[in-house]
């Protein structure tokens, strides 16, 4: 199946014209502003109101918006813009999932993000739960960490998220609420061995349905949340954090990490490709491996699934 995304460019002067459209403006300085016809800023206005936009038309003043979505391409451009992560913006309304569209297109420096993903992926190929309310995003990352510090900027990515949502971790990135999964992260590589990509994807249960596993914003708090402002905090937390750890920061991350994780000092079992392990959770190493204390055996896991015992 093709999914056809909104492709907005953060410098794009759409992006201007959907601000300025919002003080109000005639259908003459709209065709200036974007430079087209007027049949063209017509078909502009009919884009923005299948996003959900609503806009008000008047003889004489021309079209205003008198009602926003709180979440679009255009509002997602927009806060994106003092962001050096992200040039461009993929926005589906519905897709399989967005780690797959950002492997896909591979193209770096673009936020992919949709409205619900009909095959959300998680770690170990388990599905991810992703319906409307939510917040699902994956970002292509220019190629500048070397591939060994990739499980570093897992780990990274947990402290950046945990951070924006006021939340804790459980290794190595699951962001908890009292013990239940508020967002899941999926770091994945592809490409060539000699160049790859990596995809960062984040999933935060915001306003929608969750698992019985699984807790929300809006269950935490008791009210809805506006997804834009949640988005904005966790991207201004990804790109502080990842600029962080490209300048040599990781030995302060990975303190961070301990403060915030929920998983040091516990009884774990932790199931990996060699087996499982069982035992307890020591330290975070650091080249980012668990270290676990076996019944007298210490042990290092640098991936795998963790539960509590
Ligand atoms: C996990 O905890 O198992 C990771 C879940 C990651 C889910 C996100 S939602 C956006 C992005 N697209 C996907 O298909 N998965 C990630």
């Amino acid at each position: 199946m093709a999914y056809r995304p909104y492709v907005v460019g953060v410098q794009e002067v759409s992006v201007e014209v959907v601000e300025r459209l919002k003080e109000g403006a005639s259908g003459e300085t709209l065709a200036e502003l974007l430079g087209v016809s007027r049949t063209a800023v017509w078909k502009f206005i009919r884009k923005l109101e299948n996003l959900g936009y609503v806009i008000e038309r008047k003889k004489g003043t021309g079209y205003r918006i008198v009602r926003t979505p709180d979440l679009s391409p255009y509002e997602i451009a927009t806060i994106c813009r003092d962001l050096r992560l992200i040039d461009e913006i993929y926005y589906y309304t519905v897709v399989d999932s967005t780690n797959r569209r950002a492997k896909e297109v591979a193209k770096p420096k673009t936020l992919f993000i949709a409205e619900r993903q009909t095959d959300g992926r998680g770690r170990y190929g388990r599905r991810w739960m992703s319906e409307a309310g939510g917040l699902y995003f994956s970002i292509a990352l220019p190629p500048q960490l070397p591939v060994e510090e990739i499980p570093k900027l897992t780990l990274t990515t947990g402290v950046a998220v945990a951070k924006a949502l006021k939340a804790m971790l459980k290794w190595p990135n699951d962001v908890l609420y009292n013990g239940r999964k508020l967002c899941g992260i999926l770091c994945e590589l592809f490409g060539e061995i000699e160049d790859p990509m990596v995809v960062v994807g984040i999933g935060i249960n915001v306003n929608n349905p969750t698992p019985s596993n699984g807790v929300s914003l809006k269950d935490i708090h008791g009210r809805e949340f506006n997804r834009l402002e949640v988005l904005r905090d966790v991207l201004v937390s990804f790109e502080r954090h990842y600029f962080r750890l490209l300048n040599g920061e990781w030995e302060d991350i990975r303190e961070e990490w301990k403060c915030l994780s929920e998983t040091l000092g516990r009884n774990v079992v932790v199931r990996t490709a060699r087996g499982n392990y069982e035992g307890k959770a020591l330290d975070l190493d650091l080249d980012g491996g668990l270290i676990l204390d076996t019944g007298g055996k210490i042990v290092k896991i640098f991936s795998g699934d963790c539960f509590y015992a």
